[in-house]
């Protein structure tokens, strides 16, 4: 099994974003995830807390969006890849799907945690899906990807997911990242998770966040998040990591933060750091939009879309989105 790891996730990168961020009093999301710990501490998150795993609903909206991306999907062989794919759960559904119509796919996971693209592999692997390459990457820095994926079979339609990802992602990143795996034939899936609005109302909006929030404020979560603290050796410096509701880019989002215990200044990686006592260390954010607040980021950035299905609780939705052929993908003129 070939898995590529990208300089992104090197550690002079690492180390150098690691520094960036907590001086912008962050952890680095990605940092969250590295450890075979972390992983299994998420994927236990992810069992207990996803509603996936207890609403059937979940899986049905799945089924649906493979089911029409699928029988709109010129015949022959494609590739399938995995963006953010963790276990690889999901791709491994749709692979079944593509399986059960007679498609062949070469299968690419790629992911952040090598733990978790060896796991999707080993999956897709087992479930029938030809391997050649995977990527062990950061999405958030994105240029490389287009050429990395022609490398695997420039020929091939693809068909790429991006599930469970859209919430932790700033809105400027979604786009950079679709631009750059999007050629005009292919096909991206992407999940939200959705604050559940009837209407587009700022009370509404706020009782809906209101309703999900013990998704996020948990034991589970917290002791994922503690270990992204203790990863950094920060957890004896700041006090239990809360969950609150505000907005990331006007979007409405669930903020773990940590608050400083002291301002004593203290000295990681070789760099000085000063931190104000009762001052938030921002752990972690997950966006929650509404239908009408994604399609506008995807229409105002030129891509199209359709909206394949949505859950009858409002709270998570399948888009299909093509590059666009509107101005945003126009060579600039000579
Ligand atoms: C919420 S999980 C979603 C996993 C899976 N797609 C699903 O729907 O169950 C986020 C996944 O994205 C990966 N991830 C997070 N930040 C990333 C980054 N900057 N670059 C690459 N992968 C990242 C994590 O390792 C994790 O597998």
């Amino acid at each position: 099994m070939t898995i590529d790891v990208h300089p992104s996730v090197g550690d002079e990168a690492l180390l150098r974003e690691a520094i960036a961020s907590l001086k912008a009093n962050r952890i680095d999301p990605k940092s969250l995830y590295v450890t075979p710990h972390q992983a299994d501490l998420w994927r236990q998150v992810s069992l207990k807390h996803s509603p996936i795993y207890g609403n059937l609903e979940f899986a049905r909206i799945y089924r649906d969006a493979f089911n029409q991306v699928l029988d709109r999907f010129q015949p022959g062989k494609i590739l399938l890849v995995g963006l953010g794919c963790g276990t690889g759960a999901k791709e491994a559904e749709l692979y079944s799907s593509l399986k059960s119509r007679g498609r062949a796919a070469l299968f690419s996971a790629i992911d952040v945690s090598r733990d978790l693209v060896m796991e999707s592999v080993q999956k897709l692997i087992g479930a029938g899906a030809e391997h050649r390459r995977s990527l062990v990457c950061d999405l958030a820095q994105s240029a490389f990807l287009g050429e990395w994926l022609d490398e695997q079979d420039c020929d091939l339609p693809r068909l790429i997911t991006f599930f469970g990802l859209v919430p932790n992602f700033a809105p400027s990143m979604i786009s950079r990242i679709f631009r750059a795996v999007l050629r005009p034939s292919d096909v991206l899936l992407v999940s939200a998770h959705l604050a559940p609005v009837r209407q587009e109302s700022k009370e509404e909006l706020g009782a809906a966040m209101a309703s999900v929030l013990p998704q996020y404020n948990n034991p589970e979560t917290l002791a994922w998040l503690t270990a992204g603290l203790e990863h950094w050796n920060l957890a004896d410096r700041v006090d239990v990591p809360e969950m609150t509701i505000g907005q990331v880019e006007g979007i409405p989002a669930f903020l773990a933060q940590a608050r400083w215990k002291t301002s004593l200044p203290f000295e990681k990686w070789g760099h000085p750091f000063s931190p104000q006592i009762g001052g938030p260390l921002r752990l972690f954010y997950s966006l929650r939009y509404t239908p009408p607040l994604f399609e506008d980021l995807l229409r105002r950035e030129g891509f199209d879309f359709d909206l394949l299905a949505i859950t009858s609780c409002r709270q998570e939705a399948i888009w299909s989105v093509r590059r666009g052929t509107g101005a945003m993908f126009q060579p600039p003129p000579t």
